[in-house]
């Protein structure tokens, strides 16, 4: 793994959003000041706009709050890993998988390889969203993992609402929108052979503080919660949200599967009543939604008839 203590050190004086001088820079961290510059032109990479400014230095474009341990620990959980830059915080603890307990859990402040659900990727600059992932055995393997998805989703919303956001829906199977944009995606990624326990990585990536320059990036409608709630320094409060959320949820669900949410994700569906289309491997179905069933089956009257569909993707276009 590379280091990248400078760096890390560097935006912890940047984050304030004012000037520092490279010479201020490079007394602190003890470099000289071509050191700091190249390590300013990383710091680019990574999604955070730096401007410089002759006889002023180095600034952000805006302030960031990053991630801090004291805020973040909750008393009765365990303690997260909170990791500066990692490929994806899935694979981190899937690499980790063999030396990790049920329940540990990790945030990052930058995802060179964020991942999203088929294949896409997760856009994930430096200190802007929160990108989260944790790890949970559930005894009673593959079987039990059915419906997991919807109720993470679900267990997104009532961090999000105890926030103070309002007005929040869900898409089939778990994608977080306001106001038909997107604001959070849920991966899970397991591994389980047969007879044995499942091995589930839940990840949760939280669009917080989303620049614009990442619109050509994403292909749907999305939205941040800086947007939705005019706050600003909510990171750390997030985080410690979603984490009583989801570790409340999970022992719900290793509990009574996904009955319990069945309900509560029927009032959060998005488009409940409406016509959509759902692109499947091999064409697409059109019909109007009806919710899930207590598999999370997505459930469409498609030609006066009611079915179930386990995988698609309903299709949103970008205006
Ligand atoms: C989606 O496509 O909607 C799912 C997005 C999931 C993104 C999160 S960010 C934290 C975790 N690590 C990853 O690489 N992906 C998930």
């Amino acid at each position: 793994m590379k280091d990248h203590t400078k760096k890390l050190a560097i935006l912890d004086l940047l984050s304030d959003g004012q000037f520092h001088s490279g010479e201020e820079l490079g007394e602190v961290l003890k470099i000289s000041r071509a050191a700091i510059s190249k390590h300013i032109a990383v710091i680019q990479d990574w999604g955070l706009e730096v401007y410089k400014v002759k006889g002023k230095g180095y600034a952000l474009s805006n302030p960031i709050e990053l991630l801090s341990e004291e805020l973040i620990n909750h008393a009765n959980l365990p303690s997260p890993k909170l990791l500066g830059v990692i490929d994806s915080t899935n694979q981190y603890l899937l690499n980790n998988m063999d030396t990790i307990q049920s329940g540990q859990s990790c945030f990052a402040e930058y995802q060179e390889a964020g991942r999203g659900r088929r294949g896409r990727t997760w856009v994930s600059p430096f200190g802007c969203n929160i990108y989260f992932s944790l790890y949970w055995r559930l005894e009673d393997g593959l079987a039990a993992t059915m419906g997991l998805s919807l109720a993470i989703g679900v267990a997104v919303v009532d961090a999000l609402e105890r926030l103070g956001c309002s007005n929040l829906k869900l898409k089939w199977p778990n994608d977080i929108y306001w106001n038909n944009r997107k604001l959070a995606g849920v991966l899970i990624e397991l591994s389980a052979q047969s007879g044995g326990a499942a091995h589930v990585v839940i990840g949760v990536g939280i669009n917080v503080n989303l620049n614009e320059r990442f619109d050509s990036a994403i292909d749907q409608p999305w939205v941040d919660l800086n947007t939705i709630l005019e706050k600003k320094n909510i990171r750390n409060k997030l985080a410690n949200e979603l984490l009583i959320s989801l570790f409340h949820v999970m022992k719900e669900f290793e509990y009574s599967g996904l009955s319990s949410f069945i309900h509560r994700w029927n009032e959060l569906d998005n488009f409940k009543k409406q016509t959509i289309s759902l692109q499947l491997g091999n064409g697409t179905v059109t019909g109007v939604c009806e919710g899930i069933d207590p598999q999370g089956a997505l459930l469409l009257t498609v030609d006066d008839e009611i079915k179930s569909y386990n995988g698609g993707e309903i299709s949103i276009k970008k205006s």
